[in-house]
């Protein structure tokens, strides 16, 4: 029934995904879906608003009542561009906490899958494949060892000027994957007809090499 074309790239943090997304987007001049970013904004309203990070019914109840926009290349909340403020470690450990929680993800679904308009979608995420689009085109899942991600995002702090342990960052994103892994809806897992990439010592152009190759 699904008409329109959906491509979508899921995997742990730093796999690549955003990426690879990115550049398949461009190159087939498709929408892309950002689901991290849709989950981070939520994420950084209920930091903004001080809520329990637990608390599912008043998470959940927040959502549909939340303004959240791609436009320009930012990202927005109510109105405000939240950027760079959606990027650090405190908001993405926030957003795993509330990512676990079945109601939370229910009330984003519909968001999520409003992206897919002609001409085709690259979704990124965690569950992209699995849950919010399961029928799509092609599904690709994208893995790397924790040390690898871990040396990637300290790359990319750097590059912004910011710095990190690295021991630090590997303590981040395991226990983030951790999390990701094990909660019980919409866990961090490949879908069946997945291809899996382990990117650990591919660069960006192999990687993209391999995902066109599939969809060729
Ligand atoms: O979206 P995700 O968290 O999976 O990863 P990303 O933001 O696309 O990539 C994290 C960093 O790793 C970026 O700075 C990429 O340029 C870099 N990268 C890499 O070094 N080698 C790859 N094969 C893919 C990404
Ligand atoms: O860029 P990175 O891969 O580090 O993270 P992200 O894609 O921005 O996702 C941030 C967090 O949002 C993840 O650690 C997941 O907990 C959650 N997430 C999710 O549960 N489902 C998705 N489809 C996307 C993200």
């Amino acid at each position: 029934i699904d008409t329109v074309p959906v491509i979508t790239i899921d995997g742990p943090a730093g796999a690549g995904k955003g990426t690879i997304a990115c550049l398949l987007a461009q190159k087939l001049g498709w929408h892309m879906l950002d689901s991290g970013a849709i989950y981070r904004v939520a994420a950084l309203a209920a930091l903004q608003r001080k809520l329990d990070l637990q608390d599912e019914t008043t998470l959940a109840a927040m959502i549909p009542i939340l303004k959240i926009e791609f436009r320009d290349g930012e990202a927005w909340l109510d109105g405000e561009v939240v950027t760079g403020e959606i990027r650090n470690e405190n908001c993405a450990s926030a957003t795993s906490k509330i990512a676990a929680l079945p109601a939370v993800r229910a009330a984003l679904l519909e968001l999520q899958r409003s992206f897919q308009q002609s001409p085709g979608l690259v979704a990124d995420g965690r569950d992209m494949g699995t849950v919010v689009f399961p029928g799509a085109n092609h599904k690709f899942y994208l893995t790397a060892s924790a040390e690898i991600r871990a040396e990637r995002r300290l790359k990319q702090l750097s590059e912004q000027g910011l710095s990190a342990k690295l021991c630090d960052l590997i303590q981040d994103i395991n226990a983030r994957d951790e999390r990701d892994a094990s909660r019980p809806v919409a866990p961090l897992k490949p879908a069946d007809d997945a291809v899996l990439i382990d990117t650990s010592s591919l660069d960006r152009g192999e990687v993209f090499a391999v995902v066109l190759r599939h969809i060729a």
